[in-house]
């Protein structure tokens, strides 16, 4: 890898399932409230994959090569001159979307849904996948000098957790039941019970995963693996299948009339026929996991049980401030999720291992260069 000091090698994607590592101009101050940050970890997320293999999420469409990665801290190399918060050498984590702080979204603290966010390695805009990335300060959030770099790029997909909790308005003495027992349904699992919920239960069809759940990270009472639908059934029939396994649900882990808050991180059809009817009447429906774009969805049972359903994307303001308190405070912790670790120059392989996924690979980490 190349140390020369002018150099900025980046991992881009510079096609549909066409990655390589290539110096891009190294950024520069522009904006007083610029920084530049030397990228120390990140780690490697669904939607990262997604655009190598897919080249597109939704209207976002790869047009032009873009450097991924999103989840990621750094040190501080220089900042702008109207920057009074950081200074060079100071450990942070990146919040990835800079939005633009004018519209009504924005002005209103819901910045999550600024049609004009530079959100990292969401075309057309680069990722922090390269040695040194440019960002605002206001998005840097210090770190706590006894954590790490690792632990400020896992405060990424805590954030997201956090919003969807915050979304869910998972509260004390709550009963919650979270779809999916990957790196996110883990972390919702972990922030639910900092947030005071008294029960979580981990759903989830892969026995590893469970285990993660109920074992390593102990962010859930009791786990479930759901039977799997039989093929062939029609439309009405797999619903009614679906219905049944809510009431064994409720039945098995004594959830009365249904917990209060059901989170749905897979995405998969599956989950939300289970979790929609599994919502006590009055209860709230999460939907975080992207999966399908479209679902055949039990309309008629959130009707009548008076459901709240709400969508989850990105965070909002304080949101990283939480994520990196309970990171800080260890109620939160991303480190038990870390499975592979990649320098910079096998990050290729590091997004290979993730694609491949199984059983044991849960967050892959790679590396920054090295100065
Ligand atoms: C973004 O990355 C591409 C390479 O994929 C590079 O050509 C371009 O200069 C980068 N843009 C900025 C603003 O650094
Ligand atoms: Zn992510
Ligand atoms: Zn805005």
């Amino acid at each position: 890898m190349a140390q020369d000091s002018r150099s900025n090698p980046s991992f881009v994607l510079k096609a549909i399932q066409q990655v390589a590592i290539e110096d891009i101009p190294i950024p520069e101050i522009t904006d007083p409230y610029d920084v530049i940050v030397h990228i120390g970890q990140t780690g490697i997320c669904g939607s990262d994959i997604h655009y190598w293999q897919r080249g597109r999420i939704g209207d976002f469409i790869l047009n032009s090569p873009i450097v991924l990665g999103h989840e990621s801290a750094g040190r501080i190399v220089s900042v702008g001159k109207a920057v009074k918060s950081l200074k060079a050498g100071d450990m942070v984590a990146i919040e990835p979307g800079v939005p633009c702080r004018h519209c009504n979204y924005c002005r209103s603290g819901s910045y999550n849904l600024c049609p004009d966010t530079v959100f990292a390695a969401t075309p057309p805009h680069n990722g922090t996948l390269s040695r040194f990335y440019k960002t605002s300060a206001d998005f840097c959030y210090r770190l706590p000098d006894h954590l790490n770099l690792e632990d400020g790029a896992l405060c990424e997909p805590v954030a997201c957790a956090v919003q969807i909790c915050r979304v869910g308005l998972v509260r004390g003495g709550q009963n919650v039941v979270v779809f999916g027992c990957g790196p996110i349904g883990l972390l919702v699992q972990s922030v639910a019970k900092a947030f005071g919920a008294r029960y979580v239960l981990g759903v989830d069809i892969n026995k590893g995963r469970l285990e993660m759940a109920k074992s390593v990270m102990k962010s859930a009472d009791d786990v479930f693996e759901p039977p799997q639908a039989p093929a062939g059934l029609s439309q009405d029939e797999e619903m009614e299948f679906h219905a049944k396994v809510a009431a064994l649900i409720k039945e098995e882990f004594n959830l009365g009339d249904g917990p209060d808050v059901v989170i749905d991180a897979t995405g998969a059809q599956s989950c939300l026929q289970i979790g929609v009817q599994l919502c006590k009447k009055g209860g709230m429906y999460v939907q975080a996991g992207m999966g399908k774009e479209n679902a055949v969805f039990p309309i008629m049972t959130a009707c009548i049980r008076d459901l709240t359903i709400r969508g989850s994307i990105r965070y909002v303001a304080g949101v990283y401030p939480t994520a990196i308190d309970l990171v800080a405070s260890g109620k939160v912790q991303p480190q038990k999720l870390v499975t592979h670790r990649f320098p910079f120059e096998k990050a290729e392989e590091a997004f290979e291992t993730v694609k491949k996924g199984g059983e044991g690979v849960m967050k892959v980490l790679i590396e920054g260069v090295h100065n």
